[in-house]
This record gives C-alpha cells, structure tokens and sequence, in this order.
C-alpha cells in the first residue's frame, strides 16, 4: 500500500509539515509505504490555459501526477488562507487534472484515490473551514476522503522538539488519520483482489 503525503504549505518552519509528518509516522507505523513529497521541488506556474496550449503542462506536474499515480492513498495537511485550502495545492491539483493525450480518461491519476485531510493554524479553529473546502475539492477529482480528519488549532504551541505533539490524544487522533487510510486501502485492495 503507497500512500503520497503532501503540504499545502512550503514555509520553512510550516506547522503543517510537522503536522504531516506526524500522520506520516502513524501510516508508516501500520506498515504502509509513505512518500512525502515536498512541492518546493515541483514548482509549477499558476494554471493558465493559454499557456498549456502554448507549451502544455509543465514536466513538475507530469512528474508528480506519475507519482499519484503510483501511490494508492493521500496524506494530505493544508493551511486556511480566508476559509480556503492552500493556493499552492489547489493550482497543483489543477495541473494534475489536466489530460495529457486523448485516450487517457478524465481525472485518471486521482479516481480511485483515498485521502486523510488535516490542517494546522496559530487561531483557534486550527483551520477546519478550509477542510471543508478541501473535502469538496477531492470529491470533484474523484478522490475518496475518510470522514476522520484534524483540525489543530494553536499550532504555534502544539509540537515539541522531536516534532510529536504535546498532547498524546491529539498526537494518537493525527497517528490515527495515517494508520487508518492504511487499514482502509488495504480493505479496499482485499475487495477488489
Ligand atoms: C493570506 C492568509 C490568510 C490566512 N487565513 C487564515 C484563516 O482563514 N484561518 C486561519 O486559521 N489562519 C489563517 N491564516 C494564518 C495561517 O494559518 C498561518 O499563516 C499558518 O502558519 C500557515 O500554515 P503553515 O504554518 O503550514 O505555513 C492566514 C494566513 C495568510 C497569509
């Protein structure tokens, strides 16, 4: 079972990152095999059609949309910017939508796809208006999303050193988004084997 782990965010002290990785941890604790990708390292313009027509999709988004791809599952922790997912997340998906020859049906690289969503904030709603935003999102591409999800408020206050949470239930419930989109893709892979 592979599972692709993204951020919404690319600051360097991002509390979604940590918080990311925290779900990371508890998916590959269950076993599975977890990439976490770094969008730094696929940049790509803000989607415009007229520039696809011109020079097609940019080789970052046909890079990360073979690795989605590949993987089964989706980690996936996005900041609240005014209620909303991350731009940055939003414009890579769009790319990713994009067909890339005539035969290839539309939103193949996420159709089929679960997904476990959570969000970190310095405010106090810890960002869950966006999830629902994001919720939505997935649901447009086809992706499946599990109805747990973790909004942490107060991120500035939430983490440790080592990068585990303070509080061990919040620091179980963000484990618990990775091991169970394990336990539910690898349900699915039974059913369908
Ligand atoms: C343009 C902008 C809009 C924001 N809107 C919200 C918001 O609606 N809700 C919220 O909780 N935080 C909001 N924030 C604060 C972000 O949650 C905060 O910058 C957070 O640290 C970003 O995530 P990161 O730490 O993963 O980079 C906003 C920040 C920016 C720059």
């Amino acid at each position: 079972m592979k599972i692709l782990a993204l951020a919404g965010s690319t600051r360097q002290e991002s509390f979604n990152r940590l918080l990311l990785k925290v779900s990371v941890e508890g998916a590959r604790q269950a076993g599975a095999e977890v990439t976490l990708v770094d969008l730094t390292e696929y940049e790509m313009p803000l989607f415009d059609q007229d520039l696809e027509y011109r020079e097609g999709v940019p080789d970052a988004a046909v890079e990360l949309k073979q690795l989605l791809i590949n993987h089964q599952g989706l980690l996936i922790a996005s900041p609240e910017y005014n209620g909303f997912p991350a731009p940055l997340l939003k414009n890579a998906f769009d790319w990713l939508s994009r067909q890339q020859n005539g035969h290839e049906p539309p939103l193949f690289a996420f159709k089929g796809k679960v997904a476990s969503i959570m969000s970190a904030s310095p405010g106090t709603g810890g960002g869950a208006r966006g999830l629902t935003m994001l919720r939505i999102l997935l649901q447009n591409l086809g992706v499946m999303t599990m109805p747990e999800q973790v909004a942490l408020g107060q991120a500035a206050q939430a983490f440790r050193e080592d990068g585990r949470l303070h509080n061990d239930e919040m620091q179980l419930a963000v484990g618990a988004l990775g091991s169970d989109l394990f336990d539910m893709l690898s349900k699915q892979a039974t059913l369908f084997d």
